[in-house]
C-alpha cells in the first residue's frame, strides 16, 4: 500500500504512546443553568487543554467507546490572523514539535508540521473510536491528500468510507479562474460493523415524485429499480397482483392484494416483456419487508393506465432518505455558520460550521444514547447540535469537547451556557456538563506514581485500566483500599503516599469482600506464590504493573 512520508515521520509514530498519562482537574459543573463547583456527572464535558493530552486522558473511560468523532481541524491554509490560528506556526504547537521532533523542527515546511501535529493526535482518536463508530473529519484542499494517505494507514484503507463534499460557499473564491466553492469531509470506520443511518428527509429537497394528498403517505411505483435488470427481467420472481376494482379513492387508485378472492379478482401479472402496463413484484421485496398480507392489501394501490392495464403503486411513510455524498443545502454553508454563532454574541469566532452539517454527521453515525466527541471544538457547534437533537427526539446524547486556546471557557463552554439557557428567539433547552483542565501527570519522568495527584484519581485510573469501568459508589463493607467488583474479581489499590505497603496476612485479614479472584496492588508482597495462586490472588506491584496509557 502507498504511505506518506515527511519530515519528522519517525519521531512522530509512536509518539501517542509517549505522552504523559493527565487526569482531568474538574472546575465547574453546569446544571440548571447556572455553574456550580460540583461535577455534574452529565457525562458532557468540555476540557480546556491541548487535545494530544486531553485524549490520551480519556483512554481509560472511553477507550472503543465513542460513537461519533467530528473534527474540523486547522486548515493549514496559513491565514494566522484569525482568532484560532489556522496555521501550525500557533507558538503551542511550534514549541510541542521542538520538544518532540526536536531540532530538525526548525527545517520542518507548513506540511511536515501539520502531518506531525495530525499523526498523534488520529492514533488517539483511531483508539476511542468504537467498532461500529465513524469519525468525519473537515479539511480543504490544503490538506486533504495528505490526510487521506495518513488516514489510510492509521484506520486501514478499506475501513475509508467515503469522501463528502459540502459546498461550504455558493459564490466561490471569485479571485480565482474557477472560484472553488466547496470543502471536504474524509468519512471513516473503525471496522466493517459500522452501520449508517438515513437521514430525516429534508421536504424541500425530495426525491418523490408522487405524493398522496389525503393521507400523506409516499406512493411508489413497484418495479426493480437496479437498472442492472432493465424493467422485465428475471420473470421467475413475479408475483401476480390482484386488484379490487369495487372500490376507489377520489384519486382514482383501487385497493390491491396478493391474495385472489371475490373482491379481488383482476389478476395483474407481466405476461410478457411488452405489456409495460402490468402490474408486478420482486419476491424480495415481500420478504424483506415483511409485512402481512392484511397490511399488504392497504399498502398497495392500483392506478389503471389503460383499458385492463394496472401500474402498481405501494404505499408508504417513510420520512428518512439515505444521505448524499454532494453537500448543497444552504443550511450547510460556512455563512450559515457565522450567522449561528452571531446569534449567539459570539461573533468573535470566526467561520464556525452551520449547526445542520454538524448534525447531519452525528444523525448519521449515532443513536440517541451515543457519545460523539470533537477534539478540535472551537466555538462549540458540535456541543450545540448535540444538545438541539436531544431536545428535538427526547436523545441522551452525549458531548466530550476539547479545545485548546483560552477561549474554552469564554467561547466555546460560555455558547453551551447560552443554548441551554436560551438565547434570541431561541427557548432555555435541557443540558448540564462539566468543564475541566488538564491536571498533572499521573507518572513522574521516572515512572513513579506522582504523589502530588489526589489518591483518588489514582484509584479510579487503576480501576479503569483493570476493568473499564468506573469505580462505582458501592455499599460493601471493606477495608479503605478496596476498589470495587467486577466479574466476581475483588480489586484493591493499598497505596499510601509517604509510606511502603505490604501485601501480608494481616491485609487478608482485613478483607471482607467475598470473589473467586482477589487482584492487589502493593509495595511489596510477603506471600508466597503458592500461598497467592491455592487462594485465588494476585499480587501486582506498585507502579511496576500499573498499566499506562
Ligand atoms: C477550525 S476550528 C474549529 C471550529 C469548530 N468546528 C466550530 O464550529 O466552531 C479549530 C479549533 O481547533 C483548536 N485547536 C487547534 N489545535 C488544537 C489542539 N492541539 N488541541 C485542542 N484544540 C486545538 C483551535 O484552537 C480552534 O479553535
Amino acid at each position: 500500500m502507498p504511505s506518506l512520508h515527511w519530515i519528522g515521520k519517525e519521531k512522530i509514530i509512536n509518539h501517542h504512546a509517549d505522552v504523559p498519562f493527565r487526569t482531568l482537574k474538574h472546575t465547574y459543573g453546569f446544571d440548571n443553568g447556572q455553574q456550580y463547583p460540583n461535577e455534574t456527572h452529565s457525562g458532557n464535558k468540555i476540557i480546556h487543554g491541548d487535545n494530544l493530552e486531553a485524549l490520551k486522558s480519556l483512554l481509560p473511560e472511553y477507550e472503543g467507546k465513542i460513537k461519533c468523532i467530528y473534527i474540523d481541524p486547522p486548515y493549514n491554509t496559513g491565514n494566522e490572523n484569525w482568532v484560532y490560528n489556522d496555521n501550525v506556526n500557533d507558538p503551542k504547537i511550534l514549541k510541542w514539535l521542538g520538544q518532540v521532533v526536536g531540532k530538525e523542527s526548525e527545517d520542518l515546511s507548513r506540511h511536515d508540521k501539520w502531518l506531525c501535529m495530525m499523526y498523534p493526535r488520529l492514533k488517539l482518536l483511531h483508539k476511542l473510536l468504537s467498532d461500529d463508530g465513524a469519525i468525519f473529519i473537515s479539511i480543504d484542499d490544503n490538506e486533504l491528500y495528505n490526510l487521506k494517505l495518513v488516514c489510510d494507514e492509521i484506520f486501514g484503507a478499506n475501513n475509508y468510507y467515503t469522501q463528502i463534499i459540502v459546498q461550504s460557499n455558493v459564490r466561490g473564491h471569485t479571485y480565482r479562474q474557477i472560484a472553488k466553492t466547496h470543502e471536504n469531509i474524509l468519512v471513516y470506520t473503525k471496522s466493517d460493523q459500522t452501520e449508517f443511518n438515513e437521514i430525516p428527509k429534508d421536504p424541500e429537497n425530495s426525491d418523490l415524485n408522487l405524493q398522496d394528498n389525503i393521507s400523506k403517505f409516499n406512493i411508489r411505483e413497484l418495479r426493480n429499480r437496479n437498472p442492472k435488470f432493465g424493467r422485465f427481467n428475471r420473470p421467475n420472481l413475479f408475483y401476480p397482483f390482484y386488484v379490487c376494482s369495487d372500490i376507489v379513492d377520489k384519486n382514482g387508485h383501487f385497493p390491491v392484494s396478493l391474495q385472489q378472492s371475490e373482491k379481488y379478482n383482476i389478476e395483474v401479472f407481466p405476461k410478457n416483456s411488452s405489456n409495460i402496463d402490468s402490474c408486478w413484484r420482486w419476491g424480495s421485496l415481500l420478504a424483506d419487508k415483511n409485512i402481512s398480507e392484511d397490511t399488504l392489501s392497504s399498502n398497495l394501490i392500483a392506478k389503471p393506465v389503460r383499458t385492463g392495464g394496472f401500474n402498481i403503486y405501494e404505499k408508504y411513510r417513510k420520512d428518512t432518505v439515505k444521505a448524499k455524498s454532494i453537500l448543497f443545502n444552504t443550511s450547510f454553508i460556512t455563512e450559515r455558520g457565522t450567522v449561528e454563532i452571531g446569534e449567539l454574541g459570539l461573533s468573535i469566532f470566526e467561520f464556525p460550521k452551520p449547526l445542520s452539517l454538524i448534525s447531519l454527521v452525528i444523525l448519521l453515525s449515532s443513536s440517541d444514547d451515543d457519545i460523539i466527541l470533537d477534539s478540535f471544538a472551537g466555538s462549540g457547534t458540535t456541543a450545540h447540535a448535540v444538545l438541539n437533537l436531544n431536545e428535538q427526539d427526547g436523545g441522551n446524547r452525549k458531548f466530550i469537547l476539547i479545545e485548546m486556546e483560552d477561549y474554552a471557557d469564554t467561547i466555546t463552554a460560555e455558547r453551551v451556557k447560552r443554548v441551554i439557557n436560551g438565547y434570541a428567539d431561541k427557548q432555555p433547552i435541557n443540558g448540564s456538563f462539566d468543564f475541566y483542565e488538564l491536571d498533572m501527570p499521573l507518572f513522574n519522568e521516572d515512572g513513579n506514581l506522582n504523589e502530588a495527584i489526589e489518591v483518588e484519581k489514582i484509584r479510579q485510573y487503576v480501576f479503569y485500566t483493570e476493568t473499564k469501568q468506573g469505580i462505582a459508589i458501592h455499599t460493601h463493607n471493606d477495608n479503605r483500599y478496596f476498589l470495587g467488583k467486577h466479574n466476581d474479581t475483588a480489586y484493591y489499590f493499598y497505596y499510601e503516599k509517604d509510606k511502603i505497603t505490604t501485601l501480608d496476612f494481616n491485609f487478608l485479614a482485613s478483607i471482607k469482600v467475598k470473589a473467586g479472584l482477589y487482584i492487589i496492588y502493593a509495595d511489596n508482597c510477603l506471600l508466597s506464590k503458592d500461598f497467592l495462586s491455592k487462594n485465588h490472588l494476585i499480587f501486582k506491584k506498585i507502579p511496576r504493573d500499573i498499566t499506562k496509557f
